[in-house]
């Protein structure tokens, strides 16, 4: 069978077993190649055609594809043992707590390892619950935490959460960024205040700059605890090592996964302070996962964050990032007619645009040019761009470049669009 046959037969399959409107999207987008093999911040297809990485998995490629040292870890623990007994002692698990113990800021010190972003969020939640005895949650309109029940309660985007009322009860969502509406929301029955530092999938909001330290301060005085979501931000992704450490406050539950596995294995985690793990200490089986914590993923975890501190990843992600950004932004300038703003931190960036359709238009552009860019799930408007952390100089120029062909089309046809 030849490359074409293989992509064809695996759309194909995409329509007949997996949904006829995944294989629909694909072929307006003109996607008709299949991944095949990745390196660094490039992917390639099946002929061998190279994509800049610019979506990074939403954010899971902050190390790039198959960094060497995450990938011989990997190759180590699957030697060695790929899964827990369970009953014996497991290494990697406790190697990797205490390393989220460090790198977390503040007191946050115990860790419990799922698989993924949603289930940090369902423990978070959980745990809030239990540790307060109340049962109210505060969370943001245009949230994203996650598609399992729990965490859809806490997203605040009614097209993902319609269809699957009722969800748990005692949610409020609040506009984000607006401390005011936190303090209006909170009371003495609340558990907890759930929050991204920086709105990922709502489409890269950055919050005022005392927006954290005020919902802090709101939690404080009513009892309630602050769960900080970092799934998207952590870990280097916005220029600090958590996203809360730029607005110097510590919550009382911060959430990770994404970067977290080293762009090589599925992994989540949420960590808490001592205080608030104490229900977990008294009842310790009240939460757990047979998956979760497996010396696989915990492996390729440790190594993540060896090379996120060697490599001073999200010093890089602070630098690279101004750049791109005020390189967008001077675009930005020339067509607003398509571009209305340019924000972001770190390589944690948004292009907002004008009109909806031009998203599309600008990713099927741009991955036409070999940039792969996709817009964020709550906001069609708003093109996200997360590359490796470590992206060469002269793969930064190269999307700057294809954005300014992209966006220089789309002006010619806004009208359309
Ligand atoms: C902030 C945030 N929390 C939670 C999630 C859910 O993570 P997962 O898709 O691994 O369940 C996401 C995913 O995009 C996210 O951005």
């Amino acid at each position: 069978m030849d490359n074409t046959q293989i992509a064809s037969e695996t759309l194909d399959k995409y329509e007949k077993y997996v949904n006829p409107a995944v294989a629909r999207l694909f072929r307006f987008m003109g996607l008709s190649t299949v991944e095949w093999q990745a390196e660094g911040s490039i992917i390639r297809d099946i002929d061998g055609h190279e994509y800049v990485d610019c979506l990074g998995g939403y954010g899971v490629f902050s190390l790039g594809h198959r960094h060497p040292k995450v990938v011989e870890a990997v190759h180590r623990q699957l030697d060695l043992m790929p899964l827990s007994s369970k009953v014996l002692l497991d290494k990697p698990m406790a190697d990797l707590a205490e390393l989220l113990a460090q790198i977390t800021p503040g007191d946050l010190t115990y860790s419990f390892i799922g698989n993924s972003g949603a289930e940090a969020v369902e423990g978070a939640l959980k745990l809030a619950r239990l540790y307060t005895g109340r049962k109210k949650m505060v969370a943001a309109v245009n949230s994203f935490h996650g598609k399992t029940f729990g965490a859809l309660s806490a997203t605040g985007r009614d097209l993902f959460r319609e269809p699957f009322q009722p969800l748990l009860s005692g949610f409020t969502h609040v506009p984000f960024g607006d401390s005011q509406a936190v303090e209006a929301a909170v009371d003495e029955e609340t558990a907890a205040v759930i929050l991204e530092p920086i709105q990922g999938e709502g489409g890269i909001i950055v919050p005022p700059e005392d927006y954290l330290g005020a919902a802090r301060a709101v939690c404080d005085r009513y009892g309630a605890l602050l769960i900080c979501d970092e799934v998207q931000t952590g870990l280097g992704r916005t220029g600090k090592m958590f996203a809360v450490d730029h607005y110097g406050i510590v919550p009382d539950i911060i959430t990770t996964a994404k970067a977290l596995g080293g762009g090589v294995m599925p992994i989540g985690a949420f960590t808490a302070r001592p205080a608030v793990w104490q229900k977990y200490i008294e009842a310790p089986f009240l939460h757990t996962s047979t998956f979760g914590g497996n010396p696989l993923a915990c492996a390729a975890a440790i190594a993540a964050i060896g090379v996120i501190r060697d490599e001073n990843l999200a010093s890089r992600a602070a630098s690279t990032g101004e750049y791109l950004i005020g390189e967008l932004k001077k675009l930005a300038v020339y067509y607003p007619e398509v571009i209305s703003e340019v924000r972001g931190r770190g390589l944690m960036i948004g292009m907002d645009l004008t009109k909806e359709g031009a998203g599309g238009f600008l990713m099927a552009e741009m991955i036409n040019q070999g940039i792969l860019v996709a817009y964020t799930l709550n906001n069609p408007k708003v093109i996200r761009i997360e590359p490796p952390l470590a992206i060469e100089m002269v793969l930064v120029d190269r999307v700057i470049a294809a954005f300014s062909e992209a966006v220089k089309k789309a002006a010619e046809i806004i009208e359309d669009l």
